[in-house]
């Protein structure tokens, strides 16, 4: 038997599976486009309490138009992402001016409406006009990586480049056929190709997905790739004397701005200094490294015991700290991970 096209599986499938009977199927190009903003980021069953109710006060782009804004925004109140509201307000304002109250035909004038990009372009052409334009929302992006093995990030630009050639080549050669596809890509991403525990065995595309073959399903869309972050040393001093530990406070600005703190150096070797003003005493071993992750950077600390036998007078002024008791140092405002080693220390002794 002849192969069936990737379109014309999507076309049998949605007219089988998919979803009928939504308000705005069938309906006019404002209908329509109304329908694809509420649409956006947003639920299905949450559209379905609000859609109504709006077209109902607002049943033609001209009304909604001479509205006040706030008038609007009253009827979007509870959707969600406000913008969509100004914008849409916005765009009817312009679909009457600058197209005369006729809803522009075309994906690349739909474009130019405020809160309409490529894709929501595409949706309403295709529905309302039969145009051959292609949607490409993230679950289309889901759906096209995993039956295509389309590798890379698709927030990556090249790669959605590339994501949006391959939807051109996949649409259906016969116009007539752009609703069924249409409303077929976008379910299918949302009932079968879900982002977790897709139903790959209801999924027309099963016998071809590379995803379904390969047992991806779960790797792709690859994920965002993880920044690398820089690395850094720091060694952190545990100066004792007796059951009292030396804190200081940070500056005001950078990480952990104000917060006291254990003595930081460079290196064991800058120690020698410092322990050479703040009397006599010995370094320690090192204790085991700690790991502190930031967003921006990862934080080795090598923790150094050094325990001071007599105090130099001098040294404690000098040096802009304080002796704490074990106790109450690790009460005090610390960085987690100070706190973490003065506990360890509380707890060897
Ligand atoms: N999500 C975005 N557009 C949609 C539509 N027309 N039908 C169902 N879900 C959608």
């Amino acid at each position: 038997m002849l192969q069936l096209s990737f379109a014309e599986r999507l076309c049998l499938w949605q007219q089988q599976h998919g979803r009928h009977g939504l308000p705005w199927q069938q309906a006019d190009a404002y209908r329509i486009w109304l329908s694809e903003i509420m649409l956006q980021q947003t639920q299905v069953s949450s559209v379905l309490a609000y859609y109504p109710r709006f077209l109902a006060r607002f049943p033609d782009v001209s009304s909604l138009a001479s509205a006040s804004l706030d008038e609007v925004l009253v009827l979007w109140s509870g959707l969600g992402y406000y913008s969509r509201a100004r914008n849409l307000h916005k765009a009817a304002q312009m679909v009457v001016q600058e197209f005369a109250g006729e809803f522009p035909r075309t994906r690349l004038q739909l474009e130019r409406l405020p809160g309409v990009g490529r894709s929501t372009a595409a949706a309403i052409a295709a529905f309302a006009f039969a145009e051959r334009e292609t949607i490409l929302d993230g679950n289309v992006k889901r759906v096209l990586t995993r039956c295509f093995g389309v590798e890379g990030f698709p927030g990556d630009k090249k790669v959605e480049q590339q994501l949006w050639c391959l939807a051109e080549s996949l649409l259906p050669t016969d116009a007539a056929f752009m609703t069924a596809y249409t409303q077929g890509l976008m379910d299918l991403g949302a009932t079968i190709c879900r982002r977790s525990k897709p139903a790959c065995i209801l999924c027309p595309m099963v016998d071809v997905c590379v995803a379904a073959r390969d047992g991806r399903t779960a790797e792709l869309p690859l994920r965002r790739p993880k920044k690398a972050v820089p690395t850094k040393h720091t060694v952190m001093l545990l100066a004792t004397h007796g059951d009292q530990v030396w804190l200081q406070r940070r500056p005001p600005t950078g990480i952990w701005g104000g917060l006291l703190s254990l003595p930081e150096f460079a290196s064991s070797l800058a120690v020698e200094d410092w322990l050479a003003q703040m009397g006599q005493g010995d370094i320690l071993p090192a204790w085991d490294e700690l790991e502190h992750v930031f967003t921006h950077y990862r934080l080795i600390i090598t923790p150094l015991p050094v325990r001071l036998a007599q105090l130099q007078a001098q040294g404690t002024k000098e040096l802009d700290g304080q002796w704490l008791s074990l106790e109450l140092a690790a009460e005090a405002g610390v960085p987690a991970p100070v706190k973490r080693l003065l506990l360890q220390l509380a707890n060897a002794r």
